[in-house]
């Protein structure tokens, strides 16, 4: 059943304290990776969830939602379009800003690389405040995608990304609240 592999999916993460800054509790997805049955479970809860929902494109948000986005977009048949931080894509880049707790960060997708009127998925490890994947929608939608839903492994509880991404329209999916 999903609920006993979510289960699974959520004893691998672990949290670690003071990281990157005194105070901070730093939730670590690579300890899933290292777990070939519950990284597999998390893709496969992923697929069985979009498969037949007529997505062309998957957006992975840099850079863990480069270690879920791909494999997603492989097993629905869909493309991976990488959404990175500034000044990495060589093409010409369209870009949206947005706000962090102390100061503000920038996500570029390539010109060209989603057309009008595509389906897109966007894809991250983890949604806190929200402002990362409301940018990255802004940046989907900017070239005339049609952004389905947000799809993230887990969601960082009393932080309003589940808020924002409402205020912004776009239902957002997590396995593990
Ligand atoms: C983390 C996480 C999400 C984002 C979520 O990435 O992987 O992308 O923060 O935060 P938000 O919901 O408040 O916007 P980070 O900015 O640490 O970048 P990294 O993955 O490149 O290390």
């Amino acid at each position: 059943a999903s609920a006993d592999r979510i289960n699974a999916i959520k004893s691998t993460l672990r949290v670690v304290p003071d990281f990157p800054k005194p105070g901070i509790l730093f939730l670590d997805i690579t300890t899933l990776l290292l777990d070939p049955k519950a990284f597999k479970d998390t893709i496969d809860l992923f697929v069985e969830r979009y498969k037949q929902k007529d997505i062309s494109v998957v957006a992975g948000i840099e850079a863990r939602g480069f270690m879920f986005g791909p494999a997603i977009a492989l097993a629905i048949g869909a493309k991976f379009v990488p959404l990175r931080k500034p000044k990495k894509l060589p093409g010409e880049v369209i870009s949206e800003k947005y706000v962090l707790e102390y100061g503000t960060d920038c996500l570029e997708m390539h010109v060209g690389a989603v057309e009008a009127g595509e389906r897109a998925l966007v894809v991250d490890d983890l949604v806190a405040t929200g402002g990362t994947l409301c940018a990255a929608m802004n940046l989907l939608e900017r070239a005339g995608a049609v952004v389905v839903e947000c799809a993230c492994v887990v969601e960082v509880p009393d932080l309003k990304g589940r808020e924002r991404l409402r205020l912004h329209g776009k239902p957002l999916y997590v396995l593990i609240e």
